[in-house]
């Protein structure tokens, strides 16, 4: 067993922490503010590979493993989880799926925009009544022959507004419950396809987020992903990887507040001394970097078996679910270790403490990474 990193994680490491200091820190807390992204850091991730990090180079991606999504994600993300989002949802959800269950006209045809970052994608699962209960689409695509007809509501669609493809996941045949679920690629300004306005977040402000509306829009038949029937298993086999996206956010989210709690708690002076030197403080400090390694383990186990080609679904949900409760906790910690500076934006904590929130949510909350590990425990 070796926990060291190799020389080229390493270096994917500090490129992914030199772009995120010198491109993602100057501006975050305005992007914060105003909840924008500008598409010329979005191109800047692209030109650095980070938009299709695991896709082959054949499709415009870097070709590179699983940890080093890990690494990247998490070094984005201390700085940045708007960012690391779009990132996340474009590799792990979009491209991973085009690329693992897409046909070869569809790889050449928007894997290629999406890897190099030319394109963005969102993935569309949720609806106002299917969130954790993700079978029950009520968004329906009626087989017309020729071309299917798609209706219906998506939530909460991270880069609903700047994709140009949507994978939208949809009922074709009710009586066959989930094994008459389809996915589709949908593309921007496509007749019928409404794009709503953006959510106000509490947290990840910088990422859009939208409610998309889908009129008689009609999908041509080459654009379903995958046998038909396969849109509930693509979406969870897709979710899988997305949540080792997620994991390393929240990862990084809970190792960003961390960072600066210690350097405050080094400089900061209370009762004649720097408060690292009251045992309260050290303390928080000890449980923090313990928890977060903990967490680190889990989330490279899980990038690991995705490489070693193991079946990834319980240490993808192991990975969320501990990591994203320490980014939680700890992000509180951290504000709490900064003191009233802790709830002022510019110290940026009060800022990932916001961000932590939605990783113990989104592509599945806690509840569900629990049904998921609970399942496999029983099985095995
Ligand atoms: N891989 C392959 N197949 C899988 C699978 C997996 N990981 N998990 C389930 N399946 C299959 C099952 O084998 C079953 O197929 P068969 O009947 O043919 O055997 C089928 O899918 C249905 O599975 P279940 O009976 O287990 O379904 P369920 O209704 O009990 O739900 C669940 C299971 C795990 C709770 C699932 O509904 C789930 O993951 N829900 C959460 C959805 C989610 O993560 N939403 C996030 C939205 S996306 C998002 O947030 C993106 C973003 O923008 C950031």
């Amino acid at each position: 067993m070796d926990f060291n990193l190799s020389e080229e994680h390493l270096m994917i490491r500090d490129a992914a922490r030199e772009f995120a200091q010198t491109e993602l820190l100057p501006e975050v807390i305005e992007r914060d503010n105003k909840q924008e992204f500008p598409q010329e850091l979005v191109k800047k991730m692209g030109d650095l590979g980070f938009m299709g990090i695991m896709v082959d180079p054949k499709y415009g991606g870097s070709g590179m493993d699983a940890v080093s999504y890990v690494l990247i994600m998490e070094e984005l993300s201390k700085i940045d989880a708007s960012a690391s989002v779009m990132v996340s949802v474009n590799n792990s959800l979009v491209c991973y799926g085009l690329e693992a269950f897409g046909t070869e006209e569809q790889k050449q045809k928007y894997l290629t925009k999406l890897a190099t970052g030319e394109s963005i994608g969102a993935f569309c699962l949720s609806e106002p009544e299917a969130g954790s209960d993700a079978t029950s689409q009520k968004t329906t695509a009626i087989d017309q022959g020729d071309h299917y007809l798609l209706n219906g509501t998506k939530n909460w669609i991270t880069n609903g507004g700047r994709s140009d493809f949507y994978l939208v996941i949809a009922q074709t045949d009710k009586e066959k419950g989930h094994r008459g679920i389809n996915a589709f690629i949908i593309e921007k300004g496509m007749e019928g396809f409404h794009i709503g306005p953006k959510e106000d977040k509490l947290g990840i402000r910088g990422s859009d987020t939208h409610t998309l509306q889908f009129n008689d829009v009609k999908v041509p038949k080459e654009n379903r992903i995958g046998d038909d029937g396969f849109g509930f298993k693509f979406a969870m086999k897709t979710l899988s990887g997305g949540r080792i996206g997620i994991a390393a956010q929240a990862l990084g989210i809970a190792s960003g507040a961390y960072e600066l709690a210690l350097k405050y708690s080094k400089e900061r002076k209370a009762f004649g001394t720097e408060i690292a030197n009251h045992q309260a403080i050290a303390f928080k400090l000890a449980d923090m970097y313990t928890d977060i390694e903990a967490a680190r383990m889990l989330v490279m186990k899980a990038a690991w078996d995705k490489d070693q080609g193991n079946n990834y679904d319980m240490s993808s949900a192991m990975a969320k679910l501990k990591a994203s409760d320490v980014a939680m906790k700890h992000t509180v910690e951290a504000v709490q270790i900064h003191g009233g500076n802790g709830f002022v934006k510019e110290y940026h904590v009060e800022r990932l403490m916001r961000d932590a929130k939605i990783t113990q949510i989104y592509e599945g909350t806690s509840e569900i990474q629990k049904i998921v590990i609970s399942r496999g425990v029983l099985r095995d």
